[in-house]
């Protein structure tokens, strides 16, 4: 198989995420690698996939779980080298498998050249106004210069011991850059240059709403005001107006490539008016919209995140992009179970106090999390845009509740003193075959325990077997083929149809029908293609609760 030469390959992709240390260990260290995924391409391109997205897979102190980059431009040691990413891109080149590559542009690691100069140089040198220093507070400049919250608990802002602190958003390995400094632009400008020369096919953009800041206000606005002031222009760093100009910049070089390189940013910005001008054309080309696995399991919540991030796509000239699972969040099969949560809540997608409980309070229904999983991802599958799809979600794997504190990664459980259980069971390397001390994934134990019952999940038990995840997600992805040139969709009002269910039209007469109620619905006529519920679309044409069905109709 070769590349299509689809310049537009990203707007309707389904593209599937890596978390490279959990993917596939080939040298046996427990830690998955470059080696392991060449190893897997064959599994990639029959599970039908047009692009892999690998999340970060740089130089790292690992203080969060990569996205803490020490260098941009290399490969960690213990992943492999460059030389190994070279035939990783060859190899899923020639499987016709595109690939995108993460940015962490908000901060470096700790352990990046630029901060370590940073740290060894005085108050107002060239190397610290790469980063965000300020003076502390208070006759002995030993207070923070704000109050702000970093995302893994704890304060933002690092005292150096000279007076100065630093501002980090997240962890305190993780020093916020300077966006207005020119050398910092330029930077990333060559990084992107270095990946796209290397065969890179697209990026994502990590933290792409929080790159501009603005501290110069005296004093900072307490934490309690930025809550009231809100993401925006007059917000010290999240969703500021400058931060666009960035990705002007970065549109020049990615389209000096052939065909043009597409990004998509990761924007949590819940004004969807706002976070569509970061996909427009002229800058990254996609936003990512967390609206579906923030969404209710219902109908009508669905329905209204469809309608609203179609018409926002559309006026951008972008496609939408649709998530249910990925590195951050509580996997969909367990998620999806869940009593809701009144929709848009973040803390749906991670439920602290579910995790905390050991998946105990409340307690959830296994099997109806992975029917609605395996519905949503039939939903999603069937939607014009972009489906991103997260390493797992096709064997239908739950998150892992019961991780011992030791073996915890995640800064978050770290920083919060276990308050926050964080996101290590999401990340829980791949039960590949049902033998080995790590089913499948390396020749040792894996560097985040497995739970026995991951051995039901196995890729090769489920290979060949109808009715599984894994021949569910290929026949749909398969499928999904013939939706690809026609990016309409209309809904189907039906009124012989339950309120519970929710159906659509596309451009080539298929409909995809949609049960998010436990009773069984009847369906109209038309020839059933698929349907998530092992159990299938009976005699009576009844689709069970919890389920989807695409159907050829006329
Ligand atoms: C978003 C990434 O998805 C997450 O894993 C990471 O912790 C933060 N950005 C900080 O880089
Ligand atoms: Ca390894």
């Amino acid at each position: 198989m070769t590349l299509s030469d689809d310049k537009n390959w990203w707007r309707t992709a389904a593209v599937y995420q890596i978390y490279p240390r959990s993917f596939a260990d080939a040298n046996g260290d427990g830690i998955g690698d470059l080696n392991g995924i060449t190893s897997r391409v064959d599994y990639l391109a029959q599970l039908g996939v047009d692009a892999v997205w690998l999340s970060p897979f740089y130089p790292s102190a690992l203080a969060d779980g990569g996205y803490d980059v020490d260098d941009h431009r290399d490969v960690d040691p213990r992943l492999g080298t460059l030389a190994d990413f070279d035939r990783l891109v060859a190899a899923l080149h020639g499987a016709g498998i595109r690939v995108i590559v993460d940015i962490v542009p908000n901060h470096t690691g700790s352990g990046h050249k630029w901060f370590r100069e940073a740290l060894a140089s005085p108050r107002g040198s060239a190397a610290r106004d790469r980063y965000v220093f300020l003076d502390g507070l208070g006759d002995d400049a030993d207070q923070p210069p704000s109050d702000w919250g970093a995302a893994f608990g704890g304060n933002v802002w690092e005292p150096v011991g000279d007076g100065q602190f630093y501002l980090h958003l997240f962890a305190r390995e993780q020093p916020d850059l300077n966006w207005a400094n020119r050398e910092v632009r330029d930077d990333f400008l060559k990084t992107l240059r270095f990946w796209a020369d290397r065969g890179v096919d697209g990026f994502r953009v990590d933290v792409a709403m929080a790159l501009a800041k603005d501290l110069t206000a005296r004093p900072l606005p307490s934490a309690a005001e930025l809550e009231r002031i809100g993401p925006g222009p007059d917000h010290p760093y999240t969703d500021r107006d400058e931060v666009h100009e960035i990705f002007r910049e970065w549109r020049a070089v990615l389209d000096s490539y052939d065909p043009p390189r597409p990004a998509v940013g990761e924007v949590w910005v819940d004004d969807p008016a706002r976070r569509v001008l970061y996909a427009l054309s002229s800058e990254l080309g996609q936003a990512f919209n967390f609206d579906l696995l923030r969404a209710d399991w219902s109908a009508e919540a669905f329905r209204a995140v469809v309608a609203r991030n179609l018409q926002l796509a559309a006026a951008a000239g972008s496609s939408s992009t649709w998530v249910f699972s990925n590195h951050d969040v509580v996997r969909a099969a367990s998620r999806l179970a869940l009593p809701a949560a009144g929709g848009g809540d973040a803390s749906y997608a991670r439920d602290d106090a579910w995790l905390q409980s050991g998946g105990l309070t409340p307690a959830i229904d296994p099997a109806e999390g992975l029917a609605r999983a395996r519905a949503a991802a039939l939903f999603m599958l069937a939607l014009p845009g972009s489906a991103y799809l997260y390493q797992g979600e096709e064997l239908g794997l739950p998150e892992v509740v019961e991780i011992p504190p030791a073996a915890r990664q995640d800064p978050t459980f770290h920083r919060t003193g276990g308050a926050t259980i964080g996101r290590d069971g999401a990340r829980v390397p791949l039960p590949w075959s049902e033998e080995g001390p790590s089913f499948g994934f390396g020749s040792g134990p894996a560097h985040l325990p497995q739970p026995d019952y991951f051995q039901t999940y196995a890729a090769s038990r489920q290979d060949g077997v109808a009715g599984s995840t894994l021949e569910l997600y290929r026949a749909a992805l398969r499928l999904r083929e013939a939706l690809r040139a026609d990016e309409s969709l209309a809904w189907v009002d039906d009124a012989d149809l339950p309120g519970d269910v929710l159906a659509f039209s596309r451009g080539n007469g298929w409909r995809c029908y949609s049960n998010f109620g436990a009773a069984p619905a009847v369906l109209p006529p038309g020839r059933v293609l698929i349907c998530s519920d092992p159990a299938g679309v009976g005699a009576k044409r009844e689709l069970p609760g919890n389920a989807t069905a695409w159907l050829a109709c006329g």
